[in-house]
């Protein structure tokens, strides 16, 4: 028997071995291990400061030109966060994660949309134009979300950040994402496009057919679940403040199980568009959305 294993172990290193050789880029096959490994737990830690929880207002700002069918993508997406009835693995059950973070839920309400069409600001936004532009009605309790189209350039995205969320004095929670589609894709809007560098795997195909869309509904769920857990930098992250890992950018890269480095993990597909997706939303829509850390289990969930 033992010199059945050793064989079976031999020609298991050769494919091993053969796959490494044969893959463009050896360093997508050995983080593959990392897969088998326990998952150590992850520490978000509460900073004792205030979270949004309640009825959160969200507005949409609206930057530049969307078409109609790009707006309704993230108006649905939104929706469907607070929409227990669809079927599971649903949207809604993704975002109630964020309910186990100190205390109870926080329930999105999309409030008005503003549409600036005409590029009111120009192509080209500083952090402190974002933030004017995310200043209308400021109120607790809510958070204004300006989202620029493809055109936009933004200071700091493609650079270090697809989004971003920080409030204004310490009180008002904002939020901006922008489309990366003719910008950087590949970071931005990952993995329906094949990232610039590291471990390549093929681009999964985008569930409302729009990567650029696609890409800004993952990032809008991950600054609207930064927002919630930590509005005003007193909330749940890892690391410096300045630079924190919080409930969704604590576990980037992760759609499905199985996932490591490169590979979005195991999702599901919609047989009649091959579109990726982990989430069903509300009017059928499907959604790939980022695994969020859980505070029960202290790791990454994903929906499937
Ligand atoms: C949130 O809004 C709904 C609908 O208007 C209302 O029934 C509910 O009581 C509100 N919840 C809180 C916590 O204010």
């Amino acid at each position: 028997m033992a010199s059945v294993y050793h064989v079976t172990l031999f020609i298991s290193l050769l494919i091993t071995t053969s796959t490494l050789l044969n893959s463009p880029c050896s360093a997508s096959a050995s983080p593959r291990k990392l897969a088998l490994v326990k998952q150590q737990p992850l520490i978000l830690k509460y900073h004792n400061g205030q979270l949004l929880k309640g009825n959160i207002t969200v507005s949409l700002i609206w930057y530049g030109k969307f078409s109609p069918t790009q707006r309704s993508i993230i108006v649905d997406f939104l929706q469907s966060l607070n929409s227990p009835t669809t079927p599971p693995p649903s949207a809604a059950s993704w975002w109630q994660t964020t309910s186990s973070y100190k205390t109870g839920p926080s329930t999105l309400v999309v409030a008005n949309q503003v549409l600036d069409q005409d590029y009111s600001l120009g192509k080209s936004l500083a952090t402190s134009q974002i933030i004017s532009l995310a200043s209308g009605t400021n109120k607790l309790s809510s958070v204004n979300v300006v989202l620029t189209a493809a055109d936009v350039a933004v200071e700091g995205f493609c650079m270090s950040r697809c989004g971003t969320h920080a409030s204004v004095r310490g009180k008002f929670a904002y939020a901006w994402v922008g489309n990366s589609a003719s910008q950087c894709p590949g970071q931005c809007a990952w993995p329906f496009h094949q990232p610039p560098y590291g471990p390549q795997t093929a681009p999964l195909v985008a569930p409302n057919g729009d990567v650029g869309v696609d890409g800004m509904v993952i990032n809008l769920a991950a600054v609207l679940a930064g927002t919630v857990t930590n509005p005003f930098d007193g909330g749940y992250f890892q690391g410096p403040a300045t630079a924190p890992l919080e409930a969704v950018t604590a576990c980037t890269g992760i759609f499905g199980s199985g996932s490591y480095p490169g590979y979005a993990g195991a999702v599901l597909v919609d047989r009649s568009t091959g579109g990726s997706y982990n989430a069903n939303g509300v009017r059928g829509r499907k959604f790939l959305l980022p695994a969020m850390w859980d505070p029960k289990s202290s790791t990454c969930k994903t929906l499937v």
